[in-house]
C-alpha cells in the first residue's frame, strides 16, 4: 500500500490518498484541541494512543457485527480506512449527564439518564457545531430521514457494545460522539475515530477522568489517562 497525496487535514488527523481509490491512509497527530480550536497543544504520544485505541475499538465492534470504515492498522500512528463522504453531523450518545448537556439544561454532572440520549450536532466550525433537531437536518439536507433513523439505531447499538466492553474494564462510558459516512454505493458506514478524544470515560471506582476532559479542563495528564484506557483494553483482548 502506497501513501499518496495529503487530501485532508483535520485537528487530530491527516488523510492521504493511496494507490487504491477506495482506501485512505490516516495519520493521527500529536495534537489536542478543545473549545472549537481555542485551546491547542502538542501532546507527545497522543497519535499512537488514539490510533491504537481506535483500532482496537473498531476491531471489537466489527467482531460484534458492527462494521466501520476501519480496515487495518498500518503503523503505531497510522491506519487504513475505507473512503467515505462524511455526513456533516456529529451523533452524540449519552448515558450520564456531562459536558454541554449539563450546561444546556442545568443538570448535575454524573446524573444517570433513564435511557441513552441521542443528539445530533451540525458539523460546522464557524457555527460552533450547533445542536440540531431532525427538522433542522431536513432543512440543511445533511441526511435523509431514513439515514437519521439508521444512524440513531447504529449509535445505540455501538453504545450497548461499548458500554459493556468498558464496564468489564472498570470504566463508565459516560458519552461519546460518532461520525458516519457514505460509501460510493450510498451505504452508511461508521467512520472517523472512537477514542478518549471522542468519548467521556470515567474510572468506575475513583471517578477519575480518562479522556479529553483531562486536557479541556486541566484535570491531569492526558497521556496517562489514555495509557490507562489502552492498558485495560489490551488486557481484555489478550
Ligand atoms: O461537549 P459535549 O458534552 O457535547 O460532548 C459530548 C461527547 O461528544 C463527549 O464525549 C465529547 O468528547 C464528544 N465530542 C467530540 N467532538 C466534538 C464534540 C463532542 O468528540 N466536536
Amino acid at each position: 500500500m502506497q501513501k499518496g497525496a495529503l487530501c485532508y487535514e483535520g485537528k487530530a488527523k491527516k488523510l492521504y490518498t493511496t494507490d487504491d481509490p477506495q482506501l485512505l491512509w490516516v495519520a493521527y497527530k500529536d495534537e489536542a484541541t478543545a473549545f472549537n480550536g481555542e485551546k491547542h497543544a502538542i501532546l507527545q504520544g497522543k497519535a499512537r494512543l488514539n490510533n491504537e485505541i481506535s483500532s482496537m475499538i473498531f476491531t471489537t465492534l466489527a467482531e460484534k457485527g458492527c462494521p466501520s470504515h476501519f480496515v487495518r492498522k498500518l503503523s503505531a500512528t497510522e491506519q487504513l480506512v475505507k473512503r467515505v463522504t462524511i455526513i456533516p453531523l456529529e451523533v452524540i450518545v449519552r448515558n450520564k449527564v456531562a459536558g454541554s448537556l449539563a450546561h444546556r439544561l442545568g443538570l448535575k454532572e454524573g446524573m444517570q439518564l433513564a435511557e441513552p440520549l441521542v443528539e445530533f450536532c451540525y458539523k460546522d466550525d464557524s457555527l460552533g457545531d450547533p445542536l440540531v433537531t431532525e427538522d433542522h437536518i431536513a432543512i440543511l439536507a445533511a441526511a435523509s430521514q431514513a439515514e437519521v433513523a439508521r444512524m440513531k439505531e447504529q449509535a445505540l447499538r455501538v453504545n450497548e457494545l461499548l458500554s459493556s466492553l468498558f464496564a468489564r474494564l472498570g470504566v463508565i462510558l459516560v458519552d461519546f460522539k460518532l461520525e458516519f459516512g457514505k460509501t460510493e454505493t450510498g451505504a452508511l458506514l461508521l467512520a472517523d475515530e472512537i477514542s478518549p478524544d471522542t468519548c467521556r470515560l470515567w474510572d468506575e471506582k475513583t471517578g477519575a477522568r480518562l479522556d479529553k476532559d483531562l486536557f479541556r479542563h486541566e484535570l491531569g495528564n492526558l497521556q496517562e489517562g489514555y495509557e490507562e484506557i489502552l492498558a485495560r483494553l489490551s488486557t481484555s483482548s489478550s
